[in-house]
């Protein structure tokens, strides 16, 4: 703290903020590359005063409100644009306004926190705001992690008043720029389309990415990255933005007409209000805001490092990931214990080292109609019981992994008869059906409990290394018979997934927990406290994986991003791409194989058994070197480069990416970024073999003799 000012600063950035000398509101100056000044005069925006319409703050000379760059915004007061905080009440409408009161540096790492939140912060710096008139006070926060070029920011509204005040919104940060000359890029997408880049020049008006799926979603997921209109992959400057949530959440991006720009992001207040009654208190969840000047890519290693270092659960930093082989494309529902033996078997001969037991092995769940709620095993497929299995597997000499779907419950299944009123549905209204299923209600304590003690008994019996944690379906008719202010229902949702989580990770914490939604409709930050890696998609196409991997990548680290190679024609597009394609991709953070091997033919048993040797040499690298996207990504045209360099910088792997096979394009050039100039390297290429059946009847045209296309002979060959 300097005089009025307050300067946050890590290793390559500042952020400026000042008390307001004649309104006592919290003001914002600058946030960016480090500057070194004496004097913060210049950085105080100069007001061009007597506008005509505009609104003098308490009437106080000067300080049109509307116009100055705020570190809080309130409503009611003549700042017009979207603001940090929406209050109701009785007594008082909708006007509020929060000043300066003090403020308080901690450096200890105690300090109160959301759930879930980030760890191993340096300093906490938290400002009190108060409003007199309504007897509320507002606590902002901001942890600093000085390495990773991050500021953490959530704030905790405290009602010391008698009265009740419903909260419409309040945001966890707020960030008001001097000019919105930016391009904003957003990650938006679907089921099997996740994270396609979207980028769009901002201007005059306002928008919003948000979710109101109940989840952080495959719509609009909760990374947003601002850049200049020159800025690069590897140049030029950059602000990213990321929420610890997984709920819905809400970031505004408004330009008003004198092109300043206002940044508000925190949960969603969508469908969502929450009464705060006297003496109580609600905190947000933390914002993420990090900058860099080193382009994209700099900017992904800042959220990648600190991903790393201070989100997922620190057992895992480090813990190289599993290759494993997952059934569900290899069999879906339709598997029993001799199928599933024969695939790990075959597994454990190409080096794979855990096998995943995905849907299909509880209830009598023969397709998804049926038995979401129901813990215990599926007797007709495995009549020996689920401890056999993961024995016999074992045995084989691979880790067993099991996919949960533990947040839903299917009409028919023995929990549903048991419980009508545990899933979530409004009474006397149909609700609507997504995947022929319903949502388990998470706020009401029994359901957490009984979701704790149930896979608490799967985990303590069996020899389980790893859980799949899916959720395949977004929130309707959010209600729930055991709250009195069903206003609340989304957030506490999510609270009592979070308190699941935190209960089942914690007691079973050698376990790797892989978070998976339809794919990857829930992957964020929140989820990553819990679950350090998550299934990207469904969509295991090497040509739509590309987009969906690339767009990943600018937020969450390789470590974090789960792959398989799957069979062709693929299943989600009927495209047929090459073995050494697909494997490539997929090497781009956690391998895995999710196809029948036996299938296979025994060259390509033999090229896998090479794919996994290589993978696991560089596997390191693969899963925790430092990722360079190549200028040119799949978005913005058809061949793409991705360097790999590992942390000591000696070693480094390149893969060079072609969208679709097209004719007269320019010859392949390695542009390999990230590399250390004092070290001379050696650069090798892998071998390449391709199917002569690709070539179809092309064979005959160079065969002495005639070949049946798809013959025998062809076969043989
Ligand atoms: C959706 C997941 O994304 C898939 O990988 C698979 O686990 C299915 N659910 C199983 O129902």
């Amino acid at each position: 703290k300097i005089n009025n000012y307050f300067l946050i600063e890590t290793k390559n950035t500042s952020y400026l903020l000042s008390v307001d000398e004649k309104t006592n509101l919290l003001a914002h100056h600058y946030y960016g590359k480090k500057i070194k000044i004496h004097d913060y005069e210049p950085l105080i925006g100069k007001l061009d005063g007597g506008a005509g319409t505009a609104i003098l703050y308490e009437g106080k000379e000067n300080k049109f409100i509307h116009y100055m760059d705020l570190e809080y915004s309130t409503i009611g007061r003549g700042d017009y644009r979207e603001s940090s905080i929406i209050l109701f009440n009785e007594k008082l409408g909708y006007t509020f306004d929060f000043k300066y009161e003090s403020y308080q540096i901690i450096e200890n790492n105690i300090v109160e926190e959301p759930i879930p939140h980030s760890k191993n912060y340096d300093q906490v710096l938290i400002i009190t705001l108060k409003d007199e008139v309504a007897g509320l006070k507002l606590e902002l926060y901001y942890k600093v992690f000085e390495e990773y070029d991050v500021i953490s920011k959530y704030c905790k509204l405290i009602n010391e008043s008698s009265d009740t005040y419903i909260v419409e919104r309040l945001m966890s940060s707020q960030i008001d720029f001097k000019d919105g000359d930016f391009t904003l890029m957003t990650f938006d997408g679907n089921w099997g389309k996740e994270r396609h880049v979207h980028e769009r020049d901002l201007t005059v008006g306002i928008y919003t990415n948000d979710s109101k799926m109940g989840i952080s979603s495959n719509m609009h997921n909760p990374l947003t990255i601002l850049k200049r209109k020159k800025t690069t992959e590897n140049q030029g400057i950059a602000y990213g933005f990321n929420l610890i949530y997984s709920g819905n959440h809400q970031t505004f991006f408004e330009v008003s007409i004198n092109n300043k720009l206002r940044v508000l992001s925190g949960m969603s207040f969508y469908a969502y209000k929450k009464n705060l009654k006297e003496n109580e208190s609600f905190m947000t969840p933390e914002s993420i805001i990090t900058f860099s000047s080193d382009g994209l890519n700099g900017l992904s290693h800042n959220f990648h490092e600190f991903t790393l270092n201070c989100i997922i659960p620190s057992k895992f930093k480090n813990y190289l990931r599993p290759i494993v082989i997952n059934n569900w494309e290899a069999t879906y529902f339709n598997f029993d214990e001799e199928k599933l033996l024969k695939l790990a078997k075959v597994a454990k001969k190409l080096g794979i080292e855990m096998f995943v037991l995905d849907d299909g092995w509880f209830g009598h769940r023969d397709n998804d109609r049926s038995s979401l709620g129901d813990f215990y095993v599926n007797s007709k497929k495995l009549p020996h019981g689920l401890k056999y299995i993961v024995d016999k597997v074992n045995k084989i000499g691979l880790d067993f992994g099991l996919w949960f779907e533990p947040e839903m419950i299917s009409e028919d299944s023995d929990l549903y008869r048991k419980h009508p009123d545990w899933a979530v549905k409004v009474p006397r209204r149909k609700p609507s059906i997504g995947r022929n299923q319903l949502v388990l209600d998470l706020t009401k304590k029994e359901v957490q409990d009984y979701l704790i003690d149930e896979i608490s008994k799967i985990l303590s019996l069996c020899n389980i290394k790893y859980v799949k944690w899916d959720f395949n379906r977004p929130i309707t008719d959010m209600y729930s018979t055991s709250l009195s202010n069903n206003g609340e229902f989304f957030h506490e949702y999510i609270q009592g997934l979070y308190r699941i989580l935190d209960t089942l990770t914690k007691r079973f914490s050698d376990i790797l927990f892989e978070g998976c939604a339809s794919g990857g409709n829930r992957f964020d930050l929140g989820m990553l406290c819990y679950m350090p890696q998550t299934w990207t998609s469904d969509n295991t196409d090497y040509y739509e994986r590309l987009f969906i991997q690339t767009g990943t990548t600018y937020g969450y680290p390789l470590s974090s991003i789960s792959n398989h190679v799957s069979s062709i024609p693929n299943h989600q597009t009927l495209r047929k791409t090459p073995l050494a394609s697909r494997f490539h991709l997929a090497c781009l953070g956690v391998l895995g194989y999710e196809l029948n091997l036996l299938e296979l033919t025994s060259r390509e048993q033999k090229e896998i058994k090479k794919q996994i040797e290589f993978y696991k040499k560089y596997r390191h690298i693969f899963q925790y070197g430092t990722l360079y996207r190549s200028e040119k990504t799949i978005f913005n045209s058809n061949v793409t480069t991705f360097t790999v360099v590992s942390k000591d910088k000696k070693e480094a792997v390149v893969i060079l990416c072609q969208g679709l096979v097209k004719m007269a394009q320019q010859e392949d050039v390695i542009y390999v970024d990230g590399l250390d100039n004092d070290t001379l390297y050696e650069f090798y290429n892998l071998k390449h073999h391709l199917n002569i059946k690709m070539f179809g009847g092309l064979l005959n045209v160079v065969s002495p003799i005639k070949v049946k296309i798809n013959g025998v002979v062809h076969k043989a060959i």
